[in-house]
């Protein structure tokens, strides 16, 4: 039997343990009876409300309710034994049906173990969530002390892990245990967070995590401490800290997600450049109408959201999947605020993740495992880059970083840019705007024509160009705001 072997980077594993005779170049002749032609990689996700297993990529469908419940056992166990009395106390006299039914549902993954049990065998290349879940935590605890920012980068990627609300599938024997650990997470990053004088950010996150598990007492107690300490007992009056460009883009589009210091920073904004929260709705409309086509004309069914914001009327996934249902996104950003907000608004859909990220590190974008379910980078993507190029400086290379986040897309992959132009602004009141963002957690550096331009090398630009946001494919006559500026570029 011939084998060719390009292009599978694990061949020596493989091939591991079997007798193989090179033959000519890369082509290896295996000499066994039972080589396998293909590794077989089963996947389980157990954290958060959808339990879901794949065989080589695709969905395995358990209709059996007590063999999910096995299943989900099984791969909380970490391989060890499920034995015969704790089958019998979880599924009763049905317990050699259940486990059955699991077996012919996985047939080489589910083995009986020494003494009428069963247990869970995925090889070397299987993968169970909460094993990455349980690696990141246990990473983000040993740095805790020596780098806060690695840890917290550590302890976010774990939550990143859950898909929401705590497991109903999981039977409660091992729920609870799970359910410690995700609380554990939540209120070690709240304690950091408290530590690290950052109020604002633990009430966030905790009013988000209370919603999503009512019952985890400690962290209201941290919440009334977090409250207190930013001044606002159970109010909003007052706010501290600096500014955050997603709230003040919030406060223009009309959302409620801002704080004081926020309000005032756009307030200060406004009194600069009255058209600024004409330009944010009218960017915010330029991504609604890029990412229709990109969805219909350019019939793009992934997107990757870089940059994405608060969650607000008309989200991506919402356009995307009014255009193509099915459609997956994966929102990235850098704010703790924004990924709080919007895993309570998105976590529930299947199809939408959102992940931390900044567009500082492409490549890590790139890593992130929820991105990797989402999004098959061998297919066309839609990549938004909507008002966030600006908070990058020149000297940090905005136009490689772009390259190199676009930089394995196939040809069909489009990529939308938005990004604000001072030209036609007094220079007094450009000066102004931007002092007030120098202040903010970011800085704008606005660019030229032909500046924003070069963020689309490589991909052919879509009618009608790079123009005023307000001039890419109007739906109905509307007032020109000339500070921003927007394309679509294709891939060809
Ligand atoms: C003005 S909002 C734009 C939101 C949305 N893309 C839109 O156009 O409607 C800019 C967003 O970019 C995010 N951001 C800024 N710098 C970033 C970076 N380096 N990496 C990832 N996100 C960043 C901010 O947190 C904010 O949510």
């Amino acid at each position: 039997m011939l084998h060719d072997l390009r292009g599978l980077c694990v061949w020596p594993d493989a091939v591991r343990g079997r007798v193989v005779k090179c033959v000519s170049g890369l082509t290896f002749s295996l000499i066994t009876s039972q080589a396998t032609e293909r590794v077989r990689v089963v996947r389980f996700r157990v954290l958060g409300e959808r339990f879901d297993v794949q065989v080589d990529g695709v969905s395995v469908e358990v209709r059996d309710p007590g063999a999910r419940d096995l299943l989900c056992v099984l791969a909380l166990r970490d391989g060890a034994r499920v034995d015969a009395a704790e089958l019998d106390a979880l599924f009763g006299e049905r317990a050699g049906a259940v486990v059955e039914a699991a077996g012919a549902a996985l047939p080489d993954a589910v083995r009986p173990a020494d003494r009428d049990g069963c247990r869970l065998d995925l090889g070397p290349d299987g993968y169970v969530d909460l094993h990455e879940f349980r690696d990141l935590a246990g990473r983000a605890r040993a740095v805790r002390s020596d780098d806060a920012s690695a840890s917290l980068a550590d302890y976010r990627a774990a939550l990143d892990l859950w898909t929401g609300r705590p497991p109903r599938d999981v039977p409660a024997s091992v729920r609870d245990p799970l359910l410690a650990e995700l609380r554990r997470v939540r209120e070690e990053i709240a304690d950091m967070q408290l530590a690290a004088a950052r109020p604002f950010a633990v009430i966030d996150d905790v009013r988000h995590w209370l919603a999503c598990d009512p019952g985890h007492d400690r962290l209201r107690a941290v919440l009334g401490k977090a409250l207190a300490r930013a001044g606002r007992p159970g109010s909003d009056a007052v706010a501290t800290g600096r500014a955050a460009p997603a709230r003040i883009y919030d406060y223009f589009l009309g959302g409620k997600d801002n704080y004081a210091v926020d309000r005032d920073a756009a307030r200060e904004i406004l009194a600069a450049v009255p058209a600024a929260a004409d330009a944010a709705r009218a960017n915010r409309a330029f991504v609604r109408r890029a990412v229709r086509y990109m969805a219909g004309e350019g019939g793009i069914g992934q997107f990757l959201d870089v940059g994405a914001g608060l969650p607000t009327r008309g989200n991506v996934h919402e356009i995307a999947r009014a255009e193509r249902p099915g459609a997956r996104v994966v929102y990235v950003d850098n704010d703790p605020v924004v990924l709080t907000h919007g895993r309570a608004i998105l976590e529930d859909s299947a199809h939408v993740a959102v992940v931390s990220g900044d567009l500082r590190d492409p490549d890590a974008i790139w890593r992130r495992r929820r991105l990797r379910e989402l999004i098959d980078p061998a297919e066309p993507v839609g990549v938004l880059l909507c008002g966030v190029l600006h908070f990058l400086s020149d000297a940090e290379d905005p136009f490689a970083l772009v390259e190199r986040l676009t930089a394995g897309l196939p040809p069909g992959s489009l990529v939308a840019v938005t990004h604000a132009w001072f030209g036609d602004l007094e220079p007094g009141a450009a000066d102004r705007a931007l002092a007030v963002y120098r202040r903010s957690t970011a800085e704008v550096r606005p660019r030229t024509p032909d500046e924003i331009a070069r963020f689309l090398t490589g991909f052919a630009p879509v009618e009608p160009g790079l123009v005023a946001v307000t001039d890419w494919r109007p739906d109905t006559a509307t007032d020109r705001v000339g500070c921003v500026l927007g394309a679509v570029g294709r891939r060809v």
